[in-house]
């Protein structure tokens, strides 16, 4: 037995440090999304997680969780703009926003879903 303890050892070490790794990749995935946010003006009137002029980000994402397809719907509103959805405030289509970037922030704002994770 005594000779498996340090392989045993390793191994719990090793799973450690892939998980820290892995925890280190989304917290830049995110952070990367938020750039993304912030270079694109959209922080002008949304917050991560409270109402400014639109709906906070993480309402959001919430709303949509079991929407199929909701990356995709949630891009072309970032790019055409979106009214009636969320309150007599409409946004005005965000034409400056490429399809890729829209994809990416789209993305990332369905990632800010607590629910998804348990
Ligand atoms: C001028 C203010 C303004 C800016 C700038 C803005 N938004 Fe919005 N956004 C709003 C408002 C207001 C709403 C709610 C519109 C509605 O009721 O349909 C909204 C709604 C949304 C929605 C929900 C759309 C839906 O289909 O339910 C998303 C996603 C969103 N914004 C993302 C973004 C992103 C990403 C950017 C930056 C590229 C951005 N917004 C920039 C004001 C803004």
């Amino acid at each position: 037995m005594l000779i498996f303890k340090p392989l045993f050892t390793s191994l719990v070490f090793a799973v450690t440090i892939s998980m820290a790794a892995a925890t280190t990749a989304q917290a830049s995935e995110a952070s990367a999304g938020l750039q993304l946010a912030r270079s694109n003006n959209c922080m002008s009137c949304h917050q991560v997680d409270q109402k400014r002029v639109g709906p906070a980000m993480t309402v959001i994402a919430e709303r949509f969780a079991d929407t199929e397809g909701a990356a995709a719907h949630l891009a072309q509103s970032i790019l055409k703009g979106s009214r009636g959805q969320w309150g007599p405030v409409p946004m005005p289509a965000q034409s400056h926003v490429t399809d890729a970037n829209a994809k990416l922030i789209a993305a990332w704002i369905l990632s800010l879903n607590d629910k998804k994770v348990d």
